[in-house]
């Protein structure tokens, strides 16, 4: 079993996006059995709430399910939860690693770590450019999967 937990600075636009599009990718690779998948903030200022309606609308808009979302923040105990605690970009690493503490095991990465081309995934919140994060998002989690059939985790 992988436990994967996305992680972004709000938790109602790009990490819950990645939750259920990578809920959605692991379910048509028939590892749904393999995952345990979810998400939060490194704020507290959406704690609560449901997803942006950008983010619903590219749910629904690609044939993505998805449940009634509740942001929640990252834990310091969810670093034992988890195997995989991934970032959208370079300043929610910063705050992951400041409520965390340390990644002695290596567990926080960026999720474009693992495309082709590393990157941070831009804010929608600010940019309002859901397609492009989508489109990375997709990306990262395809890539993501990837990584872990190469290195025999599954
Ligand atoms: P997210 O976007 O980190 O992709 O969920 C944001 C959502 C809310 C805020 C900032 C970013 N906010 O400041 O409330």
């Amino acid at each position: 079993m992988q436990k994967v937990l996305f992680v972004c600075l709000g938790n109602i636009c790009r990490s819950p996006m990645a939750e259920y599009i990578f809920k959605d990718i692991v379910a048509k690779n028939g590892q749904e059995k393999n995952f345990y998948i979810s998400s939060a903030a490194t704020s507290t200022e959406e704690i609560g709430n449901d997803m942006h309606y950008g983010t619903k609308e590219k749910l629904l808009e690609h044939n993505i399910p998805f449940q009634k979302h509740r942001a929640k923040q990252l834990k310091k105990e969810d670093y034992d939860k988890y195997d995989y605690i991934l970032g959208m970009d370079h300043w929610n690493l910063k705050n992951m690693l400041r409520i965390l503490k340390s990644d002695p095991e290596d567990k926080v990465k960026l999720l474009l770590d693992y495309s082709d081309a590393p990157r941070d995934i831009a804010d929608p919140w600010y940019t309002g450019g859901f397609d492009v994060t989508y489109s990375d998002v997709v990306e990262g989690c395809e890539a993501f999967l990837e990584y872990l059939k190469d290195k025999k985790k599954l």
